[in-house]
């Protein structure tokens, strides 16, 4: 049966798409199945990093909430060159874009229980290793949904007080509702600060391991979303905190 990882933050523009992207690239890399969703409804955005445009969108995780297909009807196989000669694959199942349908989602909510059956439908169906969700910033149903289902939580938060006041709420929440196990990403730090000692500060306030600390880049920032950064820059200090992370989910 293949693992559920959802990656959350509290504040949006924490890096979340960016991470679960590079994330499931990694563990495509190593000749995997992944799958991708975009839960993010009411703020879409992942497919973008793929390269999947939106005129190829014709089936969105939303019509399988509506009830107009199978969940797995909705999901595209976007494998870059690179994990297909690694021998991976990765589907992914984005959210719609259109206006009318985030509008009916705002205004009339969905049926939170349904993602669930789905994600389980799509492990078994594209017979995943791995199954990445990608989340609506702060806490909210699905949220709430996803850290009870998942086998791993991700919490990328940025140096911010707002972010460490609102991660310590979902952590909380978190060990709550038994999530088997959690990480912690620093995100956006400088390399200028002191990185030992914000570990420190944010391991001891959380109790909780910090599985990466990504600073803030530059070509990161070019690359603006046009790609994924991990197949990019292979060497690269990001990419292969990335790799660690990869690690330890795997382990
Ligand atoms: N480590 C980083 N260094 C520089 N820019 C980053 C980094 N991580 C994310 N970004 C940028 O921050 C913005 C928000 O990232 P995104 O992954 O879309 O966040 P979220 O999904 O949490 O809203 C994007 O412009 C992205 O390129
Ligand atoms: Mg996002």
């Amino acid at each position: 049966m293949g693992m559920i990882v959802s990656i959350h933050s509290y504040r949006g523009g924490t890096g979340k798409s960016n991470l679960t992207a590079n994330l499931a690239t990694t563990v495509a890399l190593q000749g995997r199945r992944v799958g991708i969703v975009d839960t993010d409804i009411q703020s879409p955005g992942i497919h973008v990093l793929f390269g999947l445009e939106e005129k190829q969108v014709t089936r969105a995780l939303n019509d399988y909430l509506w009830g107009h297909c199978a969940i797995e009807e909705t999901a595209y196989h976007i494998t870059p060159p690179e994990v297909r000669a690694a021998g991976g694959s990765i589907y992914l199942i984005p959210s719609s874009l259109k206006a009318g349908e985030i509008a009916r989602v705002i205004r009339d909510g969905y049926d939170v229980g349904l993602l669930n059956d789905g994600f389980e439908q799509l492990i078994t169906r594209l017979q995943l290793d791995c199954l990445f969700i990608d989340t609506h910033p702060g806490m909210n149903e699905e949220t709430l949904l996803s850290i009870a289902i998942s086998d791993w939580m991700i919490l990328i938060l940025r140096p911010d007080k707002q972010d460490f006041l609102g991660t310590a709420v979902t952590v909380e929440v978190a060990r709550k509702l038994g999530v088997p196990r959690m990480l912690l990403v620093l995100n956006k730090v400088l390399a200028s600060m002191d990185i030992e000692g914000l570990k420190r500060d944010v391991e001891h306030s959380f109790h909780a391991d910090i599985g990466a600390v990504l600073l803030l880049t530059e070509d990161m920032l070019r690359l603006g979303s046009q790609g994924i950064f991990c197949l990019r820059y292979p060497h690269h200090p990001f990419t292969q905190q990335v790799r660690k992370l990869a690690q330890t989910i795997l382990s």
